[in-house]
C-alpha cells in the first residue's frame, strides 16, 4: 500500500459527504444535512439536478474533450444562452475553469488592452489564489513573496473619495479596478451604488477597466444575474466562476466589445472543454425553466425579513441568497453547533460572521429548517446568560 498523503491545506470537518440532492446532502453514515452553504457558493441549481445530470453524461457519451484548435460548436451555444439569460449580448465569453483563473484572465486583458500596469484593489478583498489574483487579495498570509508586485494598491471598500484621490495622481496609470459587489471571503459587505457608480465614472474618465469580479456574488445569487446590475453600472470584464457549473469546474469571463482580441493572447488547455460547456448550458436552461434569479430575490427577502426578527445576531446584511451576520463572541460556537447538532452546514467568515449561501432552489421549509436550528441556538446562549 502506498503511503502517500494529501497535502495538509484544508482544516476540515470530520465529515464525509457521500450523496446529494438539491439542498440535501448525506453522509457516509447515511445522516442527512441541510446545505445552507452551497458547497461553498457553488451549487447554483441543486445537487445532482436531474437535467444537469443528463446533459453531462449525454455529452460525455459523445466527447469530452478537444482541444481549442478545433471548431467547438457548443462554445456559441453556451454563450448565445450566456448573453440572453445575462442581457450582456453584445459581450465576448472566454472560458476558463475556475474563478481565480478567470480573474487573472480579466486582469492580464486589462493590462494588454491599456498597456498600463497599475491595478487598484480593495480592503477585505478575495480574488483567488493564482499570481495576479492573490496579488489583488487582501491577505498577505495568502500571497507568496514571488505573488509581491508593485503594480497593485488597495484602498478602502466604499471609500469613494480615497478612490478619487488616488485617481487624481495615477490615473494614467491605472490599468483596471477589480471589485467584488458584494465581498463574499471578506465577509459579506455590499458594495454602495454610489462607490460602484465613482469607480465607473473614474475608470471612463482615465481610460481603465472596471472588472466586476462576480464569482460568487454572480449568476443569479443575488435575485440578479450579476450584483452589478442592481446599481445599473456597466462592467468592462465580468469574471464568473462557482455558480456556473454547479459543480462542474467551469469559469469565464465577458469581455465589453470595445475590448480586442488578438490571437494567443489568452488561452488554455482545458477551458471551454465540451462537458464543462454542457455543464454550463444545464445551468442556464435551469435557471431559465425554474426562473431561479426570481426565486433567489424571493427567498432571499423571506430569509433576510425572518432573520431581521432573531435577538441575538447583528449586522444583518446582503442581497438576495448571499446572506451574512454577526454573531457575539460568546455564540461563536454557533456554526460548528448548527454543523453538528443541527446537520445544517453553513458558511463563515473571520471573525464571527455566519455567510448563508444556499442552492437558489431552496424552499421555503428548509429556511424554515434553518431558522428553527438557529432560534434554538441563540434562545440557549440567551437562557444560559440569565442564569449565569
Ligand atoms: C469573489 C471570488 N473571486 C474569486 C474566487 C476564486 O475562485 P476559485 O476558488 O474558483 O479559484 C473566489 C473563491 O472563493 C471568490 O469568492
Amino acid at each position: 500500500m502506498s503511503n502517500m498523503k494529501l497535502f495538509d491545506v484544508y482544516p476540515i470537518n470530520d465529515i464525509t459527504i457521500v450523496r446529494a440532492k438539491d439542498s440535501y446532502v448525506w453522509d457516509d453514515k447515511g445522516i442527512q444535512y441541510l446545505d445552507m452553504y452551497g458547497g461553498h457558493a457553488v451549487i447554483s441549481i441543486g445537487h445532482t439536478h436531474p437535467h444537469w445530470v443528463k446533459r453531462i453524461e449525454e455529452q460525455l457519451n459523445k466527447i469530452a474533450f478537444y482541444s481549442n484548435s478545433v471548431k467547438i460548436p457548443i462554445q456559441q451555444e453556451l454563450a448565445d444562452l450566456l448573453g440572453k439569460v445575462s442581457g450582456k449580448e453584445n459581450y465576448q465569453l472566454f472560458l476558463c475553469n475556475s474563478g481565480a483563473e478567470a480573474n487573472e484572465n480579466a486582469l492580464k486583458l486589462a493590462s494588454f488592452h491599456t498597456g498600463r500596469k497599475k491595478i487598484v484593489a480593495f480592503s477585505k478583498a478575495f480574488h483567488g489564489r493564482t499570481s495576479l489574483a492573490v496579488a489583488v487579495t487582501d491577505n498577505p498570509s495568502l500571497v507568496s513573496p514571488s505573488n509581491q508586485t508593485p503594480n497593485v494598491t488597495f484602498l478602502p471598500y466604499n471609500d469613494e473619495e480615497a478612490l478619487t484621490e488616488l485617481f487624481e495622481k495615477e490615473g494614467n496609470d491605472i490599468a483596471s479596478v477589480i471589485v467584488e459587489g458584494i465581498q463574499g471571503v471578506g465577509g459579506i459587505n455590499v458594495a454602495t451604488d454610489e462607490f460602484l457608480k465613482t469607480i465607473r465614472s473614474l475608470c471612463d474618465k482615465y481610460g481603465s477597466v472596471l472588472i466586476a469580479d462576480e464569482v460568487q456574488c454572480g449568476y443569479g445569487r443575488s435575485g440578479k444575474f450579476f450584483y452589478f446590475d442592481h446599481s445599473g453600472v456597466q462592467a468592462d470584464i465580468y469574471t464568473m466562476a462557482k455558480g456556473m457549473g454547479n459543480g462542474f469546474p467551469v469559469g469565464g469571463i465577458l469581455v465589453a466589445p470595445f475590448i480586442k482580441p488578438k490571437h494567443g493572447m489568452l488561452g488554455t488547455t482545458f477551458g471551454g472543454n465540451h462537458l464543462a460547456c454542457a455543464a454550463a448550458i444545464a445551468v442556464l436552461e435551469v435557471i431559465q425553466k425554474e426562473d431561479l434569479i426570481e426565486k433567489a430575490k424571493q427567498r432571499g427577502q423571506y430569509l433576510m425579513n425572518k432573520l431581521k426578527g432573531i435577538d441575538g445576531i447583528s449586522g444583518l446584511r446582503g442581497e438576495g441568497l448571499m446572506i451574512g451576520f454577526d454573531v457575539p463572541e460568546e455564540l461563536k460556537d454557533l456554526r460548528k453547533n448548527l454543523l453538528y447538532q443541527h446537520k445544517i452546514f453553513t458558511g463563515e467568515a473571520k471573525p464571527n460572521i455566519i455567510r448563508l449561501l444556499p442552492a437558489l432552489t431552496i424552499s421555503r421549509k428548509q429556511i424554515e429548517e434553518f431558522l428553527e436550528a438557529l432560534k434554538e441556538e441563540v434562545e440557549q446562549y440567551a437562557n444560559a446568560k440569565i442564569n449565569s
